[in-house]
C-alpha cells in the first residue's frame, strides 16, 4: 500500500497517542497489534490491563529496523544478523538476550526479549517517526482469536483503545514465526509463516518445539486463539457423520471446511492453500464464531510441513481444555 495525505494525518495522530502514552491499535502483515512505548512502563502496563494478560507474559518489541538491535539486545549472535538480514521487514520474531534497560514488565522478568521489525508501511512508518520500539502483543483479549482486520480491534476493544491505524488486512494473517536464538541452538518456538528449512537454507541447523527451559511463549498455551463456541478439529471423512451426530442432538451445527462444502451443513470454505487459509482462518473464526453455534467442526489441514503454522493454531482453537495460565 502507499501512504497518502490521509495517511499522514492518521500517522500524526497516532504517533502523538503513543508519546502521550497511550496505547493504539496498530496494523502489522501478520495480525493487528496493541501498541505502546516499550520504554514507558506505565503506557505498557495499558496493555496488560485491556488485553487481560497476565504480567508474566512477556510481549514483542517492534523495531523499524535491525540497526536498532543493540538498543534492546544486550548480545546480537551473528545467526540473528543474519536472519534478520534475510527476513526484516518481515513475520519473524527473534528472542534475543536482554539489554539491561528493556524495562521488566515487557520480557514478563526474564532475561530475553523478543525483537521484531513489521513489514507493512504504516507500522513501519510509525516505528520511523516515533525512534523507539512497540510493545505489541496481538490486539485481542487474552486467549481469544487475533485480530486481521482494523475493525476486528474495534469490536474487540471499542473505545477504550480509540485510536486504531487501518492498514487494511493483513497479509499473513496468522502470528509471526518466534526463533530463540538467545541459546546454543536457534529453536522454533511459534511456527510461522517462515518455515524451518527457510530458516535452515540461512542459519543451519534449526531445532523445533519449546523445551522445559525454553522462554514462555503465552501461544504455546494449550488452549489459546479459541472461539466461544464449542470447536472440534476432525478429518474430512468424518466431518459430515459427527455433524449428523450433532444436528440429531439438536445441536446447530457449522463447518469450516477446505475446498469443498460438507453437504448441506451451513459453514465456510477456505482455500486449499496454506498461504490463502492463513490469511482467511482467523477472519472466518470471528464471522462463525458470531453466529453462536452450539459447535463447530474444523476440517484438519493435511499433516504436511507447509500446513504446520496453520494446524498449530487450529489444534489450539480446538483445544478445549484451557490450561491455567502459569
Ligand atoms: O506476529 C506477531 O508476532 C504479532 C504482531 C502484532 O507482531 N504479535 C504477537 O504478539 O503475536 P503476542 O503477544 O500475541 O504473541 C507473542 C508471543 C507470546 O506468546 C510471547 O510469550 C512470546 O511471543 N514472547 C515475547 N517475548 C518473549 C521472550 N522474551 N521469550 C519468549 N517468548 C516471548
Ligand atoms: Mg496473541
Amino acid at each position: 500500500m502507499k501512504l497518502g495525505s490521509a495517511d499522514a494525518e492518521r500517522l500524526a495522530e497516532a504517533v502523538a497517542a503513543l508519546r502521550r502514552g497511550d496505547v493504539i491499535g496498530l496494523p502489522t502483515e501478520t495480525v493487528y497489534g496493541l501498541a505502546a512505548d516499550a520504554r514507558n512502563v506505565d503506557a505498557v502496563e495499558k496493555i496488560f490491563r485491556l488485553k487481560g494478560r497476565p504480567a508474566d507474559h512477556p510481549l514483542i518489541v517492534h523495531i523499524a529496523d535491525a540497526a536498532q538491535l543493540t538498543q534492546w539486545a544486550s548480545e546480537v549472535p551473528s545467526a540473528a544478523e543474519k536472519l534478520a538480514q534475510a527476513f526484516w521487514p518481515g513475520p519473524l520474531t527473534l528472542i534475543l538476550k536482554k539489554h539491561a534497560n528493556v524495562p521488566d514488565i515487557v520480557t514478563g522478568g526474564q532475561g530475553t526479549v523478543g525483537l521484531r521489525c513489521p513489514a507493512h508501511p504504516l507500522a513501519l512508518a510509525v516505528l520511523r517517526q516515533l525512534e523507539t520500539g512497540l510493545a505489541a502483543p496481538s490486539a485481542n483479549r487474552f486467549g481469544r482469536i487475533s485480530p486481521t482486520s482494523a475493525q476486528h480491534v474495534r469490536d474487540e476493544f471499542g473505545d477504550s483503545v480509540p485510536v486504531v491505524l487501518d492498514g487494511g488486512e493483513c497479509e499473513v494473517g496468522i502470528e509471526s514465526t518466534i526463533v530463540d536464538v538467545s541459546g546454543n541452538v536457534p529453536r522454533i518456538l511459534r511456527p510461522g509463516h517462515i518455515r524451518k528449512p527457510q530458516l535452515e537454507a540461512v542459519i543451519g541447523p534449526v531445532a523445533e518445539g519449546a523445551q522445559e527451559q525454553s522462554p514462555r511463549v503465552s501461544g504455546s498455551l494449550q488452549s489459546h486463539y479459541a472461539p466461544h463456541t464449542r470447536t472440534e478439529l476432525l478429518p474430512r471423512p468424518r466431518l459430515l457423520e459427527r455433524a449428523q451426530d450433532c444436528l440429531r442432538n439438536g445441536e446447530n451445527v457449522l463447518v469450516l471446511s477446505i475446498a469443498h462444502a460438507v453437504g448441506t451443513i451451513p459453514g465456510l470454505v477456505l482455500a486449499d492453500s496454506p498461504e490463502s487459509y492463513g490469511h482467511d482462518l482467523y477472519a472466518a473464526l470471528r464471522e462463525l464464531d458470531a453466529r453462536r453455534a452450539d459447535r463447530l467442526l474444523v476440517e484438519s489441514p493435511p499433516l504436511q510441513p507447509d500446513w504446520i503454522a496453520v494446524l498449530d493454531r487450529l489444534s489450539r482453537a480446538a483445544a478445549d481444555t484451557p490450561e491455567e495460565a502459569p
